[in-house]
C-alpha cells in the first residue's frame, strides 16, 4: 500500500510556484502516495481546499476554521461551510478547529464559541474532526467531552501532548496524527506517548509546508517526508516500516470513511 497523507496545506502559497508538479509525481503511478487530505485552516482555506480536490482526484478535504482564524468567523461563514460540507463529496472532515491557547489571538472565549460551534457542525454534517490543540490540552478535552465529539470522532492534528492525556482521547475513540516532531531530537515525551497508543489509533502526516522531519528540519516541507515519519514510528513499535504505512493507511481509510 501507499502513504495515506492526512493533513497536509498545498494551499499554501510556498507551493505556488510547483504544487501541480509536485501533487501529479507523488499521486502518479510511480509516486508514493496514495491519498492526501488538503486541510483547510482560514476560510480561503477551505476554498482552495475545495478546488484542488476537485482538481485531483486522490485530494480531499477538510474544511473548518483553525483557533486563530476564527476571530472573524460569522453565522453566514458557517452557513456556507455547512452547505459545503453537506452538498460536496470530497469532504472528508471539519477541520481543522480547536485551540490555540500559544497564539491567544484571537481570546480563549473567542476560541471557545467557535471551536463550540464547529463541533455542533460536524455533528450535523456527520463528519470527523480534526482537532488543532497547542497549549490547551484541559480545555480542548472538556469541551470534547462536554460536546459530545465522540459522537462523530476525529483527529488529534500534530499530537503533542503526553501519554496520559492521550488516554482521554482514546476514552473518546480518537486517531492521533503523527507528524515530523517525532523525528526531533527533543521528541522524548512524545515517543512515550507513541509507544502506548495502540496501532490502530495512529496516523501519518506532515502538516506540510510546516514541521518537515529530521533530516530537513527548518525546510518547507512537502508529503514525501512521511517517510521519515513512518520509519521512526517503525522503530519505535518494533514492526516494519511497511507495516505502519500499511495500518494508517487502513485507518485513515476508517475514519474518512474512505473505503477501497
Ligand atoms: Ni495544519
Amino acid at each position: 500500500m501507499k502513504i495515506f497523507e492526512t493533513h497536509a496545506h498545498y494551499d499554501d502559497e510556498s507551493f505556488d510556484k510547483d504544487r501541480e508538479y509536485l501533487l501529479t509525481e507523488m499521486l502518479g503511478d510511480s509516486g508514493m502516495i496514495d491519498v492526501i487530505v488538503n486541510i483547510g485552516a482560514s476560510l480561503k482555506g477551505c476554498k482552495d481546499s475545495l478546488a484542488l480536490a476537485a482538481k485531483y482526484d486522490k485530494v480531499y478535504a477538510a474544511i473548518g476554521v483553525h483557533p486563530s482564524d476564527v476571530g472573524a468567523l460569522t453565522a453566514s461563514d458557517m452557513e456556507w461551510l455547512y452547505e459545503n460540507a453537506v452538498k460536496n463529496p470530497k469532504v472528508v472532515a471539519v477541520g481543522e478547529i480547536g485551540l490555540d491557547y500559544h497564539y491567544q489571538s484571537p481570546s480563549k472565549d473567542i476560541q471557545n464559541k467557535w471551536f463550540i460551534e464547529q463541533i455542533a457542525l460536524a455533528k450535523k454534517v456527520k463528519k470527523p474532526i480534526i482537532v488543532h490543540s497547542r497549549d490547551a490540552c484541559q480545555d480542548t478535552i472538556d469541551i470534547m467531552k462536554q460536546e459530545n465529539a465522540s459522537a462523530v470522532g476525529g483527529i488529534v492534528h500534530c499530537y503533542s501532548y503526553t501519554k496520559e492525556t492521550a488516554k482521554d482521547f482514546l476514552n473518546m475513540g480518537f486517531y492521533f496524527g503523527i507528524g515530523g516532531v517525532i523525528t526531533f531530537k527533543n521528541a522524548k515525551k512524545l515517543i512515550e506517548a507513541v509507544e502506548y497508543i495502540p496501532m490502530d489509533k495512529l496516523l501519518l502526516e506532515t502538516d506540510s509546508p510546516y514541521l518537515a522531519p529530521e533530516p530537513y528540519r527548518g525546510k518547507r516541507n512537502d508529503s514525501t517526508n512521511i517517510s521519515f515519519i513512518a520509519e521512526k514510528i517503525a522503530q519505535i513499535k518494533g514492526i516494519s516500516t511497511t507495516q505502519v504505512i500499511d495500518k494508517t493507511n487502513e485507518n485513515a481509510r476508517k475514519i474518512f470513511q474512505l473505503i477501497r
